[in-house]
């Protein structure tokens, strides 16, 4: 599929750019980034703090952005002998995508250009989309599925649950479906099977909705609760930078049913 952003919109966004960049350091702290928010989301431990509590750090950055794009990062150092754990998952959200509905999906164009600046040998991480359904559209609410798109992956990392198909282009690359459950969540991963970066990343994610709708059982009277793309850490240190990333909802223009 085939998309473009209307240059008026995009004229007019350009001027109200917002360049004052903020850095956040909390476990669950968060900061508006133009169309988006983001979080640092570091891993909740059993008790009231974080699970790397103590054996590391780390800083996420909003350097600009405007209404439907942004530019972020995110710094850390994880000094942890337990490299199985998540530790944090910096990331930006849409503030737009919570509430769509499968059955009326709008085109969702994702654009994503990202970078390791730096990585230390033993870091272990994966760059992905992680996307939360239900049957309503508040994630708090509960969730029914939560569905990962992996874009990268170092270090060891994989997927949780098993190994379930392999996909050939969908949305222009090839994918390894993996599925498990997360509490009483179900998790479906498509992750890119030759571990080579996907780092400039520009596709049409109703590609992976169609998927899930018709081969993996996902009812088409879901909502979408939440588009999340970030880092998830396990271990180690890295500079993390997206130069760019715009997750683009545009309805189709109405079309009479008649012609007129
Ligand atoms: C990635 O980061 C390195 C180091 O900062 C830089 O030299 C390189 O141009 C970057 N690549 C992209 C695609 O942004
Ligand atoms: C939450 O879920 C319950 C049970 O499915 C439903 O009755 C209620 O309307 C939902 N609330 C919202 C805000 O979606
Ligand atoms: C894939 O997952 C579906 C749903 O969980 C299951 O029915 C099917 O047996 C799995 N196939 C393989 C090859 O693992
Ligand atoms: C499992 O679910 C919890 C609670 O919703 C979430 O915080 C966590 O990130 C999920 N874990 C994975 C590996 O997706």
């Amino acid at each position: 599929m085939t998309w473009y952003m209307p240059t008026l919109t995009v004229a007019l966004a350009a001027c109200i750019v917002i360049a004052s960049s903020q850095s956040i350091q909390g476990a669950d702290e968060c900061t508006s980034a133009g169309g988006y928010t983001l979080c640092q989301n570091l891993a909740e431990d059993s008790g009231s703090g974080f699970v790397g509590e103590g054996q590391g750090i780390q800083m996420s950055t909003h350097f600009r952005s405007t209404p439907s794009s942004v530019e972020w990062g995110t710094d850390y150092e994880w000094k942890v002998e337990d490299f199985t754990t998540v530790k944090s998952f910096a990331n930006v959200e849409s503030n737009d995508a919570a509430g769509l509905r499968l059955d009326n999906l709008p085109t969702i164009a994702a654009t994503w250009n990202w970078n390791y600046s730096s990585r230390a040998e033993n870091m272990k991480s994966a760059v992905l989309f992680d996307i939360w359904l239900g049957h309503t559209p508040e994630r708090n609410n509960g969730s029914s599925h939560e569905v990962q798109i992996w874009l990268s992956f170092t270090g060891g990392a994989k997927p949780i649950g098993e190994r379930n198909a392999t996909i050939y282009d969908l949305a222009e690359h090839d994918w390894e479906l993996w599925r498990g459950t997360n509490g009483t969540t179900e998790v479906i991963i498509f992750s890119n099977p030759e571990g080579e970066d996907l780092s400039t990343f520009n596709e049409d994610m109703g590609s992976f909705f169609e998927y899930l709708v018709d081969k993996a059982d996902i009812p088409k009277a879901s909502c979408i609760q939440s588009i999340q793309a970030g880092t998830m850490v396990f271990g180690g240190r890295g500079t993390f930078h997206t130069s760019l990333y715009t997750l683009w909802i545009e309805y189709p223009d109405f079309e009479p049913a008649f012609p007129v």
